[in-house]
C-alpha cells in the first residue's frame, strides 16, 4: 500500500478524507436542522448514517496511525503549523466522539440502536405504552446528549476554520496544499 509523501498524498488518504468530510458536513447540517425544525422523520436517517460513518472513521484513524500525518507542503510560521495541527486533531477526535456519543445517548435513553432498520440493540419498550421507551439511565442519556450537542457545535467551528485555512492556502499562498488533497 502506498503511503503519503511530502508532495503526494496516497489515494487512501484522499478517499478517506473526502468520504468522511462529505458525511460529516451532511450529518452536522442534518443534526442541527432536525433539532431546530423538529423533523422527526430525519432522526432514523441521521442515526443510521452516523453509525455507518463510525466504521469508516475507525478505518481512517487506523490509517493515520500507520501512515502518520501528512507533512506540510512549504515553510509556515510556528503559529500556523500549531493551529493546523490542533484543528486536525480536533477534527479526528470529533469524528469519533460524535457518533459514539450519539449511540450512547440513544442507548441510555432506551431507544435502542439500529442501522437502516437492522436492529443491533432492541428498544427498551415501556410495557404500559409500547410506543414509548424507558431510559436505562436518564443521567447518562442526558450527559451524552450534552456531549453530542457541544461537540457538534465545536466541530462546526473547527470545520469552518479548516475550510478557511484550505482556501487561504489555495488562493492567498497559492501553494500545493489543496491540490495535493484533490
Ligand atoms: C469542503 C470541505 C473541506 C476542505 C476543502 C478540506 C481540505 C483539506 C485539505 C486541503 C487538507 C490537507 C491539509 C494538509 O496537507 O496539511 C485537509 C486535511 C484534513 N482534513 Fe479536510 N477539508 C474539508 C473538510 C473536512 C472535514 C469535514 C473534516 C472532518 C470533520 C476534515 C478533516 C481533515 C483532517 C483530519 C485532515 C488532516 C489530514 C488527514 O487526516 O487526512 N476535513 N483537508
Ligand atoms: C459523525 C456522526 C454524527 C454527527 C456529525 C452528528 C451531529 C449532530 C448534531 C450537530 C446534532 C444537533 C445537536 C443539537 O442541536 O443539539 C445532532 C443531534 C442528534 N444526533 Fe447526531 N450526529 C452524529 C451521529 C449520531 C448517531 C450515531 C446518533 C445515534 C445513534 C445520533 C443521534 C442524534 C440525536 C438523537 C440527535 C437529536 C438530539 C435532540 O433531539 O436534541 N447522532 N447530531
Amino acid at each position: 500500500m502506498k503511503l503519503d509523501t511530502a508532495d503526494q498524498l496516497s489515494a487512501i488518504t484522499k478517499m478517506l478524507h473526502w468520504l468522511v468530510a462529505i458525511f460529516m458536513i451532511a450529518l452536522l447540517f442534518a443534526g442541527v436542522y432536525m433539532v431546530e425544525t423538529e423533523a422527526g422523520w430525519l432522526y432514523p436517517w441521521h442515526k443510521s448514517f452516523g453509525f455507518l460513518l463510525l466504521f469508516i472513521v475507525i478505518v481512517r484513524v487506523a490509517w493515520r496511525i500507520k501512515n502518520g500525518w501528512p507533512s506540510p507542503v512549504g515553510q509556515y510560521s510556528t503559529i500556523e503549523l500549531s493551529l493546523s495541527k490542533f484543528i486536525h486533531w480536533l477534527l479526528i477526535l470529533g469524528t469519533l466522539l460524535l457518533p459514539i456519543s450519539g449511540l450512547l445517548m440513544s442507548y441510555y435513553a432506551g431507544h435502542g440502536i439500529d442501522m437502516f432498520g437492522l436492529e443491533v440493540i432492541g428498544k427498551n419498550i415501556d410495557p404500559e405504552n409500547p410506543e414509548k421507551a424507558i431510559a436505562h439511565s436518564k443521567a447518562l442519556a442526558s450527559f451524552f446528549h450534552s456531549v453530542h450537542h457541544w461537540s457538534g457545535y465545536i466541530i462546526i467551528a473547527a470545520v469552518t476554520l479548516h475550510v478557511v485555512g484550505a482556501l487561504k492556502h489555495h488562493f492567498v499562498d497559492k501553494d500545493e496544499t489543496m491540490k495535493r488533497m484533490l
